[in-house]
């Protein structure tokens, strides 16, 4: 795929691998939509990357507000008149400690991680089956088959989605011509993960390369990096008992919150 003067909308575009990805994009031609909630951020990476010679839109939206969701994707449009590449990359990673089992961390993680994609599919078909044509790239993770102490909430909203994006991806390419990509990144150094140290970690910039050189190959699941890769697809074939015999300190990792009983 050639990215010069495709129209693209990225959702959580204020900060990290968005942001990253948004800067490179710049730089390949692309006219940009830049989505979050917080819009001074959005507004000082627009003006930065205009100078680029391309158009760059933002808007702020909450991707946990269905209506935001219609509206950003509406906005993009009206520029635009098109929307080729959607870039759902809005995520959020909270602990969810077994001491307290919190629904409201574990709903509101799947309101972002899973249904603010799905608010997105639901606006984004019309317009790419009209146009027919359009690639979705949504932001998975690397562990989405298997579950980390401390981490249901990011990891089931995760698998939900890597799950729901197999079940259309051959459907939605040969119905209306969209093309469905699956990120799944292991550790990159953003704000998201700054208070845990994660060893092999790559930086938003290396990351939004290998993403955007798998979109250009035609990869439909990108997962990198490579060790962590490796490590964690070993780890998916372990049978339960040699799974459940990892400790639970490495699979909460280093500096997970130590949490009182409630
Ligand atoms: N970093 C990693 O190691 C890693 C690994 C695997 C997968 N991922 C996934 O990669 C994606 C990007 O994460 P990142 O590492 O770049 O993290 P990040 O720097 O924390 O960025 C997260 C982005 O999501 C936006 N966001 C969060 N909640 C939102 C909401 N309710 N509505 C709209 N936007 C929202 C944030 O913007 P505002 O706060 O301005 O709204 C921010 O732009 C996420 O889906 C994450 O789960 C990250």
């Amino acid at each position: 795929m050639d990215f010069k003067g495709k129209a693209v909308l990225i959702s959580g575009a204020s900060g990290g691998m968005g942001e990253a990805i948004a800067r490179k994009l710049a730089q390949e031609g692309c006219n940009l939509s830049l989505l979050a909630r917080r819009e001074e951020k959005l507004k000082k990476i627009a003006e930065e990357i205009k100078k680029n010679k391309i158009k760059c839109i933002f808007k702020k939206c909450d991707v946990t507000d269905k209506k935001d969701v219609e509206n950003a994707v509406k906005y993009t449009y009206n520029e635009f008149k098109r929307i080729d590449i959607a870039f759902l990359n809005a995520g959020v990673l909270i602990p969810n400690p077994i001491e307290t089992m919190d629904s409201n961390i574990i709903i509101g993680t799947m309101k972002t991680n899973f249904f603010g994609d799905i608010y997105f599919l639901e606006s984004l078909f019309p317009i790419m089956k009209k146009q027919e044509s359009g690639t979705i790239v949504v932001t998975s993770t690397l562990p989405d088959k298997r579950g980390k102490a401390g981490w249901g909430a990011y990891g089931a909203s995760k698998a939900a989605i890597s799950l729901f994006m197999e079940s259309i991806r051959a459907e939605a390419k040969q119905k209306y011509n969209i093309n469905i990509i699956t990120v799944k990144p292991g550790s990159v150094e953003t704000p998201m993960i700054k208070n845990y140290n994660r060893p092999g970690s790559v930086s938003p910039e290396k990351a939004a390369y290998i993403i955007l050189n798998g979109i250009k190959k035609g990869k439909k699941i990108i997962q990198f990096p490579f060790s962590q890769v490796l490590m964690t697809r070993i780890g998916d074939l372990f049978p339960t008992s040699a799974y459940d015999a990892v400790p639970i300190y490495m699979q909460k990792g280093d500096d997970y919150p130590i949490t009182e009983e409630k």
